[in-house]
């Protein structure tokens, strides 16, 4: 199982991270290179991505960068092409990039509520439409589309955007799975619970009161496990469903929670 993506191209969207740390897309990408897999590594953050391009590298894996916004059809199009252009095929499609502009009914503007779902949920609706061509032409290929528990649950911190984006993310891939089910390409989602990650720290702090420390002892404390997860576990995840001992599996809301969605 070690390299069990040689040979693969996988491109990953929001593969740097908004801060310090290594978030959910970072690792992803740096296990993608791990199993064997050469990553384009996709950001509005082109420094964040080169981030994780020096990582793979000091591995010695095999990673590129490109500067995109997946908000845009035109940037979804230059993902395809740019990865087309330095490995030649597409193999793996992450859908990592999401934001959070947290709040209730009365906190959410208009312009917050449409740039959620333009970031979270249309970019995956376009990378899709950019990419599947391709893989569809090549017979094979794999989506994972990152998801949230906050899709099926109501959490603590209300969040309705981000939610209602996310619930929009699963039945994307509902009705992709299907759609391609005959056509040699499996689409799953990874529902994430709470992760410590620079993007909880930059997106969610404030909403405890500008303390890290609070917030984290608050999540941790929700979570069965005593903590928090980490990126690496909706890491590991996603490179088992990119592998062949995941062949039967698409459509699949994969939860990885510690348990959390069992308590709420
Ligand atoms: N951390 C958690 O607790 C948690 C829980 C559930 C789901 N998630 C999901 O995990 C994903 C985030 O993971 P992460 O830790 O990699 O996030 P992150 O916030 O660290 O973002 C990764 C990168 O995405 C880039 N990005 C943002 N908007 C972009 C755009 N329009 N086009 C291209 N790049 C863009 C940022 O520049 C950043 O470098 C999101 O989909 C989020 O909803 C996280």
């Amino acid at each position: 199982m070690e390299r069990e993506l040689e040979g693969r191209v996988a491109v990953v969207t929001g593969a740097g991270s908004v801060g310090e740390g290594v978030g959910n897309g970072k690792a992803a990408a740096i296990l993608f290179a791990r199993a064997g897999a050469k990553v384009l590594a996709v950001d509005l953050n082109l420094e964040a991505a080169r981030e994780t391009e020096r990582l793979i590298a000091g591995e010695g894996g095999t990673c590129a960068v490109h500067q995109a916004d997946v908000s845009s059809a035109a940037g979804c199009q230059g993902v395809a092409q740019a990865c087309l252009d330095r490995f030649g095929r597409i193999d793996i499609l992450h859908n990592n990039v999401g934001i959070e502009l947290a709040g209730g009914l009365a906190e959410t503007s208009e312009a917050a509520w449409d740039r959620t779902m333009a970031v979270n949920l249309k970019s995956m609706f376009l990378l899709c439409k950019a990419i599947l061509p391709i893989m569809e032409a090549q017979g094979s290929g794999v989506v994972i589309n990152v998801s949230s528990i906050n899709s099926i649950r109501v959490l603590p911190a209300l969040s309705v955007a981000y939610a209602a984006s996310k619930a929009g993310v699963n039945a994307l891939t509902r009705e992709l799975a299907i759609e391609y089910a005959a056509r040699g390409i499996r689409i799953n989602a990874i529902l994430p619970g709470m992760m410590n990650t620079p993007f909880v720290r930059a997106a969610l702090t404030q909403a405890y009161g500008g303390d890290i420390g609070e917030m984290t002892r608050f999540r941790d404390a929700r979570c069965p496990t005593g903590k928090q997860g980490e990126s690496w576990d909706v890491g590991h995840l996603a490179v088992f469903l990119a592998s062949d001992r995941a062949k039967y599996i698409t459509g699949a809301e994969v939860v990885v929670d510690g348990g959390q969605t069992l308590r709420m």
